[in-house]
């Protein structure tokens, strides 16, 4: 802090300085010292001159003590033999105002009266040495710089102290920041970005780990299962014993392969460069072609309806990215719905709706923001076990990627809604993940 402000304060002091004194260089090499401004002393020494004229020689002393008794300026006679300078003297005669220098920072100006006398008024020349006033006010000047500097420099100083101690504390094997720095900070934007970089990292870290807590879960019960078979296929009597146990390593080699493809699945969408392929599509055919799609592998007894908005034939988004989210979101509410499924679509102040409501169970307040998490399932136990939790967290990624977002709520059927929300003109490329 302190080396921080006395080098800037240096530095401007400085710089003060030099820009002064230049300039006062240059205003003096430019201006001719013969231009002061004379005129009126030369004026006022000739009035007075041919005064003095007018009365006898003998009374020249008098009548000038009582002109400088009057004006309160100095003024007095000198005999011409006691001015010293042949410049002075030659300028004197041709009957010039001349200058004579003085002791104490002023001088006298001169006129010739004749060929004895020399009148002479004292001149104020512009002090050579600076007045204690002056003295004081250039002081308070370099103050003033140094109050201003210190109120500038003090909370930037302090904030970036903040941002370095939080920085230095966040790669140390913790994974949150958080540095006191206000929205009035000169430095707010920087640590906004930091916070939201290491939102990011913190998050990645977190699904990484999830990911692999999962993987190995969900691999592990597979491939002991497999063990188990191999085991059974080894020690079997027949042929038609060892096709059993074969069918089995099949489906579950099937179950890590699915597993496999899911998380690749999501971690591409976790990745900080997706390149999306925004386009116009027609909702009004194409959502009741997913429904469909959906409504084939579902129970034969599940309704699904799809509401579009009449007109929304030129929905921007990428369609790839768009289907997988409908379906997981399909596919999930004909798991829970008893009979009913409603997909609504609209679009209002520039901002595209997709509804997805069911009259199942629907999502307990607590875990309506949780479910989104990756390899989360709210309930494991229940026998409906078909994905690994990711599908929720794909749609969320999915949705951010075209700037919007994904909320879990009731539905007026009475089971769940998801709500996804995103910009009707959701730019390419648009990074929809934040911290
Ligand atoms: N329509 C729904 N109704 C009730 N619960 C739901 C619904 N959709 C999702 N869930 C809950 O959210 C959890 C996470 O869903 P998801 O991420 O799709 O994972 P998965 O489908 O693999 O279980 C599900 O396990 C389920 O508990
Ligand atoms: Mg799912």
């Amino acid at each position: 802090m302190a080396r921080h402000f006395l080098g800037l304060y240096l530095l401007i002091v400085l710089t003060l300085a030099v820009v002064s004194w230049g300039q006062d260089r240059v205003l003096q090499a430019y201006s001719n010292p013969d231009t002061r401004d004379d005129k009126p002393m030369a004026v006022a020494l000739f009035a007075l001159a041919n005064q003095l004229h007018e009365v006898p020689t003998g009374r020249w002393k008098d009548f000038v003590a009582a002109v400088a008794g009057k004006t309160g300026v100095d003024m007095e006679l000198f005999a011409t033999r006691d001015i010293a300078g042949r410049e002075t003297l030659t300028k004197l005669g041709r009957g010039e105002v001349a200058y004579m220098q003085a002791s104490a920072g002023d001088s006298w100006a001169l006129q010739r009266l004749n060929d004895d006398y020399v009148l002479a008024v004292k001149a104020f020349e512009p002090a050579a040495q600076r007045g204690l006033l002056e003295w004081s006010l250039t002081m308070l000047f370099y103050a003033a710089i140094a109050l201003v500097l210190m109120i500038w420099i003090w909370p930037l100083t302090r904030d970036l102290r903040a941002l370095e101690r939080a920085a230095a504390l966040f790669g140390n094997r913790n994974w949150s920041f958080d540095a006191p720095i206000g929205p009035h900070s000169q430095i707010y934007p920087l640590a906004r970005t930091f916070r939201r970089m290491a939102a990011r990292i913190d998050g990645l870290i977190a699904s990484h780990k999830d990911m692999s807590n999962a993987v190995s879960h969900e691999i592990r019960t597979p491939l002991s299962r497999m063990q188990f078979e191999i085991e059974l296929a080894q020690q079997a009597a027949t042929v038609s014993d060892v096709r059993h146990s074969l069918s089995h390593i099949k489906a579950d080699i099937a179950a890590i392969d699915e597993l496999v493809k899911a998380t690749l699945g999501y971690a591409i969408l976790e990745r900080a460069d997706v390149a999306l392929n925004i386009a116009a599509h027609n909702f009004t055919t194409l959502i009741p072609a997913i429904a469909d799609a959906v409504k084939r592998d579902a129970r034969p007894d599940i309704l699904i309806s799809a509401h579009v908005q009449s007109g929304a034939d030129n929905v921007r988004c990428d369609v790839h990215l768009f289907e997988t989210m409908l379906k997981n979101l399909l596919y999930n509410a004909t798991r829970y719905a008893r009979q009913e499924i409603r997909v609504t679509f609209e679009t209002h102040a520039g901002m595209n709706r997709l509804l997805v409501d069911d009259d199942g169970p629907g999502i307990p307040e607590e875990d309506r923001q949780r479910v989104f998490e990756s390899f989360v399932q709210l309930d494991r136990t229940a026998g409906r076990k078909t994905g690994f939790g990711l599908g929720l967290a794909i749609v969320k990624r999915a949705i951010e990627w075209h700037g919007g977002e994904v909320t879990a709520s009731q539905a007026p059927l009475g089971g769940a809604r998801f709500s996804a929300t995103w910009p009707a003109e959701p730019y390419e490329g648009r990074s929809g993940i934040s911290g």
